[in-house]
């Protein structure tokens, strides 16, 4: 275990910060969220997990407690294998590009992780390593021999995913090697009739190996108390009942090579299954973390007995790994036990799976080009009960809720009153609280909402803070600031209501902050406050100098929507940064390009064009007009006159608003981002770049 590299004076500095969080009443918690996949990009499923996460996270840290929140990418597999042998990359340089997309995605949607890591990481191998050792030391571990489903064209095992062929059971072709869709049975790959493996169109033949194996029976009576504790939802223990009732089966930890993966120790050929590994990839993620951290000590939340807490957001999917295997394999370590693993149900969207053709598999990146990120953290917000149960993104509700709750109810509180304390106050609030019950109904409410947030009620929280909020501008319109505002002997009245109204305001935010922190950001910019802690909730403001008000939320625009899912239809997968490099090409091609110097004589918006410029440029012999898709970073004015490279023997491309007639070069993430490239200030349009 990590001891071995801890030293008696960070043991005891580490008992020490135990004692003083267990006297002040401070928690440690640490918390994850599932790792996801490095097959594909950040779509709305992984956004739900991770923004049931954050809000949770963020709620936890507002209320004074040291929360940790780490997650990191899942990339062993056979998978990771064959697609970065498919995209002529190595494995390494096919998951370090999805961890810096998938990272950057949450960084966007202000999903706020300590540490984003990688499965495939030192840290991960050593505690793998470290856990299997621990696990046969302590007799869980052995070997059995087997036959598996081998494809002689490819040379390796087919795991499930990889074969398929008729049902035994139906008889339906085309089936997988783990279940039947047609009539839901399970089975052995071995089973299928006419099986062919997908990687090759071979028949697949039964091939002998020694697979390691857990011996997960061993820890029945464990996971029967373990599961009936608080550390799952009631219905997840249920479930959970069922599967130790019928019997649980040692499970098969190693694959053969070729795999992606960690040797198993004490042999050459032999990897870790994937799903072992990945759990232990939360400990790894931790681990590099806390070497970056003096007050955080590894061994605090990992050894048995810790008094720090441990929570896992997953989804109802992976329920067997993270409540059977992983339980057992921490226990069977002599490692600590989850404190609670939280389960959430898969999203729909308008009543039906995501899919692709619908344009309702929405990616990241996609949604990032059309929406505001707080929209859709406050929808889920309203949708997550702490249930299993599937979270329907209805697209009309979600526009609605936004619109009327959000922007209508609470944004709007500020944004009727914010001018009357300019105007009447010089920027000072009223000293005093106009309507103390409505100050105390409001900020009473503070531990009934900090309740619904710690059990994961968000949609409770998000009813009583909207009903709130209609209490709050019940009052306005009952007071008519503007009204007040027009007799000069009522202003100090005027100025009382708007400075209740904004205390109110204030005390929203603070119960919104773990769902909106960059609108909540914005708020203690214009109340001109150091920041929110839960306890702003229950004080008030006094005579205090706020900010200028500036719009804080705008609304949701159907049309949006509407484009976002448009855009969805087109694959929002393509994302231009994690493209993957195509085919080599020799100089003699890439000399074939005729780079040239380029002088914008005009540019301008495009109507019906979100992304592009239309610009007409100077190329010493002739002008050509070039579509660019570079609106977000540049406005129209500040191009003209400025020299650039073009491609000057592009095919010419018709494009729906006109012909395009070459390409302007530039680099960057994207977004305000984009870097045309410049040549020398002494260069002359039609100059040969090179
Ligand atoms: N790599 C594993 C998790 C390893 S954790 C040690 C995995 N990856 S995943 O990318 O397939 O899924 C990651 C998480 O996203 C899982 O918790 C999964 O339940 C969740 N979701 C993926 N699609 C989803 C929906 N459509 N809806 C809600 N959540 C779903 O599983
Ligand atoms: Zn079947």
């Amino acid at each position: 275990m990590q001891t071995e590299r801890g030293d008696e004076y960070s043991r005891a500095l580490s008992t020490a910060t135990v004692l003083a969080f267990v006297m002040s009443g401070r928690r440690q918690i640490l918390v994850t969220s599932a790792l996801p996949n490095t097959n594909g990009s950040i779509h709305l499923g992984h956004l739900l997990e991770h923004i049931q996460t954050d809000i949770w996270v963020r709620f936890q840290r507002i209320r004074g407690h040291l929360c940790t929140y780490v997650c990191a990418d899942d990339t062993h597999g056979t998978g990771t294998m064959l697609k970065a042998e498919e995209m002529k990359l190595s494995p390494e340089q096919l998951i370090e590009r999805l961890r810096t997309e998938h990272a950057g995605d949450f960084q966007r949607f202000l999903i706020s992780h300590d540490n984003y890591y990688s499965t495939h990481s030192e840290e991960n191998r050593f505690h793998s390593e470290s856990i299997y050792r621990a696990l046969d030391a302590g007799g869980y571990i052995f070997k059995q021999s087997g036959e598996q489903l081998y494809d002689p064209a490819r040379k390796l095992f087919l795991a499930d995913r990889f074969v398929k062929g008729e049902c035994p059971r139906c008889a339906t072709p085309d089936q997988y090697g783990d279940n039947c869709e047609a009539c839901g049975a399970t089975y052995d790959a071995k089973d299928l009739k006419n099986p062919r493996s997908l990687l090759s169109g071979a028949t697949p033949t039964l091939r002998e190996s020694e697979h390691y194996f857990f011996d997960l029976p061993q820890f029945t009576d464990m996971l029967k108390v373990w599961t009936k504790s608080n550390a799952v939802q009631p219905e997840v223990g249920n479930k959970l009942a069922e599967w130790l009732e019928s019997g649980l089966k040692a499970w098969d930890i190693s694959r053969d090579a070729p795999y992606f993966g960690f040797l198993i120790p004490g042999t050459t050929d032999k990897y870790f299954y994937v799903w072992m590994d990945a759990p232990i990839g939360y400990l790894a993620s931790f681990d590099n973390y806390t070497r970056r951290r003096n007050d955080i000590t590894f061994d605090d939340y990992w050894r048995p007995g810790a008094t720090t807490e441990v929570h896992h957001f997953i989804g109802k999917d992976i329920v067997n790994f993270h409540c059977l295997f992983w339980p057992a394999v921490l226990e069977g370590s002599g490692r600590r036990k989850p404190t609670r693993v939280h389960v959430h149900g898969f999203v729909t969207v308008d009543g039906t799976k995501m899919s692709k053709s619908r344009g309702t598999f929405i990616n990241a990146g996609t949604y990032l080009e059309h929406l505001n990120p707080e929209y859709l953290r406050y929808y889920f917000a309203t949708k997550l009960n702490g249930t299993v149960d599937d979270i329907d993104m209805n697209l009309d509700d979600f526009v609605q809720r936004v619109n009327s709750d959000l922007v209508g109810k609470v944004v709007n509180i500020a944004s009727r009153c914010a001018g009357f304390v300019a105007k009447l106050g010089n920027g000072v609030l009223a000293a005093d609280q106009h309507d103390h019950a409505l100050w105390n109904e409001v900020s009473g409410a503070s531990e009934d909402i900090a309740a619904h947030y710690e059990s994961g009620d968000y949609a409770k929280a998000m009813r009583l803070i909207a009903a709130l909020a209609d209490r709050a501008n019940q009052y306005i319109a009952h007071h008519a600031p503007w009204n007040l505002a027009k007799d000069a002997a009522r202003h100090t009245e005027a100025l009382a209501v708007a400075s209740q109204a904004i205390n109110v305001f204030k005390v929203l935010m603070v119960y919104l902050s773990p769902v909106l922190p960059a609108t909540a950001a914005k708020t203690t910019e214009f109340l001109a406050l150091p920041g929110l802690t839960w306890d702003d909730a229950t004080r008030t403001l006094g005579a205090h100098r706020i900010g200028r008000f500036e719009p804080l939320l705008t609304r949701l625009e159907r049309s949006s929507v509407d484009a976002l899912i448009e855009a969805s239809k087109q694959g929002g997968e393509t994302q231009p940064e994690t493209k993957p490099t195509t085919s080599e090409i020799d100089i003699d091609d890439f000399h074939k390009i005729d780079l040239r110097v380029a002088k914008v004589l005009k540019a301008e918006t495009v109507a019906g064009a979100d992304r592009l410029l239309k610009l007409e440029l100077d190329l010493g012999d002739s002008t050509r007009q070039v579509f660019a898709g570079i609106k977000s970073a540049y406005a129209p004015e500040a191009l003209v006159g400025r020299l650039t490279v073009v491609v000057a023997n592009l095919k010419p491309r018709q494009m729906r608003f006109g012909e395009s007639q070459g390409m302007v070069l530039a680099a960057g993430p994207g977004g305000r981002d984009i870097f045309l490239l410049a040549p020398d200030a002494g260069a002359t349009p039609g100059m040969v770049v090179r």
